[in-house]
């Protein structure tokens, strides 16, 4: 007998978390430790809506309450994040293959970046979330839904034409990366990541410790560069909200 759905939302943007929000029907708010977790379904399914709260600690503690506490048994989580790899664009989505903490180093207790006692560097995303975040997401980025869902004048702004979905490893760890050493230094070591964030490792090695299947959707919200800063709030007011509310409905809409 398969166990009933129970699937955890986390945005990583508290402006991300309102829209997605909007979808739940009979929502029912709980305030636990300091975060608002939102239960109802969307179209049908049971879903627990929270908003990760920012760096890897902050979300390994929501993400061990969302499974402890509120009992879901998978879990999504949305965000931005800065641009590594040299292909992609700010506007782009990159779909988690593995995560892992470019500031973890025990040296020389472990390996760089191993996780200590889990004998593990890369923690893998879960293949049918993948496939299932995969479907709704190239929905989202045909030109004609991108266009009803976003302004000419937003699009030409951010400089959105083709956006493209990319498939692949996320780096994540409590820095903001504001300038090009710190990509040249990233990629030295993880010469395969594709974008950075500060939340997605800990949440999947908290998922991966519970055996919790997972999947983290990162939007490019900038270059991850000396620019960054500026990029960074627009992109958030502008555009991810609305695209991870986009992508959340497309899911739910193609159970
Ligand atoms: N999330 C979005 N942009 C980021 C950046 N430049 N560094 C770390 N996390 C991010």
């Amino acid at each position: 007998m398969t166990a009933h759905r129970k699937i955890g939302i986390m945005g990583a943007i508290p402006e991300e978390t309102e829209g997605i929000k909007s979808l739940i029907t009979n929502p029912k708010e709980e305030i636990y430790v300091m975060r608002t977790y939102v239960s109802g379904q969307i179209n049908g399914i049971d879903v627990v809506l929270v908003f990760s709260r920012w760096g890897k600690v902050a979300a390994a503690a929501t993400t061990a309450s969302l499974i402890q506490k509120f009992g879901v048994n998978e879990i999504i989580l949305t965000g931005v994040a800065g641009a590594i790899s040299g292909d992609l664009k700010i506007g782009d989505i990159v779909l988690s293959a593995r995560l892992v903490q470019h500031d973890l180093d025990a040296r020389p207790l472990f390996k760089q970046h191993e996780i200590p006692l889990l004998g593990k560097t890369f923690i893998e995303s879960d293949k049918s979330l993948s496939n299932w975040a995969e479907r709704a997401i190239n929905k989202v980025l045909e030109t004609k839904t991108l266009n009803n869902t976003l302004s000419q004048k937003t699009l030409k702004a951010f400089g959105i034409t083709h956006p493209k979905l990319y498939k692949g490893d996320i780096a994540s760890g409590d820095v903001f990366f504001s300038n090009k050493k710190q990509k040249e230094n990233l990629l030295q070591t993880l010469p395969t990541i594709k974008c950075v964030e500060m939340e997605g490792a800990a949440v999947a090695q908290v998922c991966y410790e519970h055996n919790t299947p997972c999947v983290i959707i990162r939007t490019i919200s900038e270059e991850a560069d000396e620019k960054a800063v500026i990029d960074f709030p627009l992109f958030i007011k502008e555009i991810s909200s609305i695209y991870s509310k986009e992508i959340i409905k497309n899911m739910f809409e193609k159970m």
